[in-house]
């Protein structure tokens, strides 16, 4: 490691250590106010405190502003996928919100207040490239000393205020990797006699968060995952197991610094049904996803605009999550 990272780590290591000294508890009111004809802002996400000194280690009060939000995209996707995210959700996350992709686009800098990041890999869909990917998004997030590390891909919809809410039922101070797995057993990784030194085991099995859904960690455990993951490390290690970037991530977390996938079941990803899920349930959901039209169409069943204006579901989920966004129906 680098002698400035691990100032830094240990600078912040200290920082945390005395805001440990409080615990705060409450829930979140999430209020908006509307600024300008067609923006709206977050304007407050404070937390009611109840100080206690009786459990020192959890700091509960952490706000969007506490959250690194990554979005995947790429090139191929600039002018679908991105300007929905960026009409609706982002509106709600503009500050905390960073979208790595493979290209320079003036017009996005600019919609997004400079935060869309080109990370120079390449625009495949390769396994190594998506890695790559994964790989700047965690050390800018490493760099950004925020306290989760939340990563989405470029068809999901984030409901911004309920990802704060569940957050602050975890202490970041703890290692936690939040996500949901897309299959039902954990995934068994056999080793090549060839490949394995004589005591090694011929095979071991993990969770991992599928990355279609989105998945948040803690600082603490990115902080221990440092020495394999950062600086570009991550892909290496995603060439090395040639898996793909999300199941990477598990291996790191369960298998090299051991620590277990949490199942937080708001988080969706298109390998579910969409449409089977609640509509009044929405507001509880962390994360919903789509694909199609050109594969098979899965999306969410919610009332609201023409599904030739409104393909993805996506504008009609924002404006029953938000209606008094400008382009919601009165
Ligand atoms: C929340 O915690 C931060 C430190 O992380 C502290 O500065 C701030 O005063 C706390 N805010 C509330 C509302 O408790
Ligand atoms: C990508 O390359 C440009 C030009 O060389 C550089 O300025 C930028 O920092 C690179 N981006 C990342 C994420 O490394
Ligand atoms: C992680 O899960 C495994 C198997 O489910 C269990 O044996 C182990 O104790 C867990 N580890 C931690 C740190 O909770």
């Amino acid at each position: 490691m680098a002698p400035r990272k691990m100032l830094k780590a240990a600078a912040l290591l200290i920082t945390l250590g005395y805001c440990s000294l409080l615990v705060y508890q409450g829930g979140v009111p999430f209020n908006f106010q509307e600024t300008r004809a067609g923006t709206v802002q977050v304007s407050d996400l404070s937390v009611e405190a109840v100080r206690t000194t009786i459990d020192d280690s959890a700091v509960r009060n952490i706000t969007l502003d506490d959250i690194f939000i990554s979005v995947k995209t790429s090139k191929h996707y600039q002018d679908t996928r991105l300007p929905i995210i960026l009409k609706t959700w982002f509106q709600l996350a503009k500050d905390q919100t960073w979208f790595f992709t493979d290209t320079d686009n003036p017009q996005h800098q600019r919609q997004t207040n400079g935060h869309m990041v080109n990370t120079n890999c390449s625009d495949s869909h390769q396994r190594k490239h998506l890695c790559c990917k994964t790989s700047v998004e965690y050390d800018h997030f490493l760099d950004s000393g925020k306290k989760w590390f939340c990563h989405f891909d470029d068809d999901n919809y984030v409901n911004v205020p309920r990802l704060v809410t569940i957050l602050q039922k975890y202490n970041h101070q703890q290692d936690w990797y939040l996500g949901r797995p897309s299959v039902n057993k954990p995934l068994k990784i056999f080793v090549k006699p060839t490949e394995r030194p004589a005591k090694m085991r011929t095979s071991f099995s993990f969770w991992f968060a599928t990355g279609g859904a989105g998945f948040c960690i803690s600082r603490s455990l990115a902080f221990k995952m440092l020495p394999v993951a950062s600086g570009g490390r991550f892909i290496s290690v995603c060439e090395g197991i040639r898996l793909p970037d999300d199941v990477t991530m598990g291996f790191i977390i369960e298998h090299v610094v051991k620590n277990n996938l949490t199942l937080v079941p708001e988080f969706h990803s298109h390998l579910e049904q969409m449409k089977l899920l609640p509509l009044e349930t929405f507001r509880d959901q962390i994360s919903f996803s789509y694909s199609g039209p050109k594969e098979n169409i899965n999306v969410i069943n919610v009332p609201g605009f023409d599904t030739r204006y409104d393909p993805t579901r996506f504008l009609s989920l924002h404006c029953f999550l938000f209606p008094h966004f400008k382009f919601c129906p009165r």
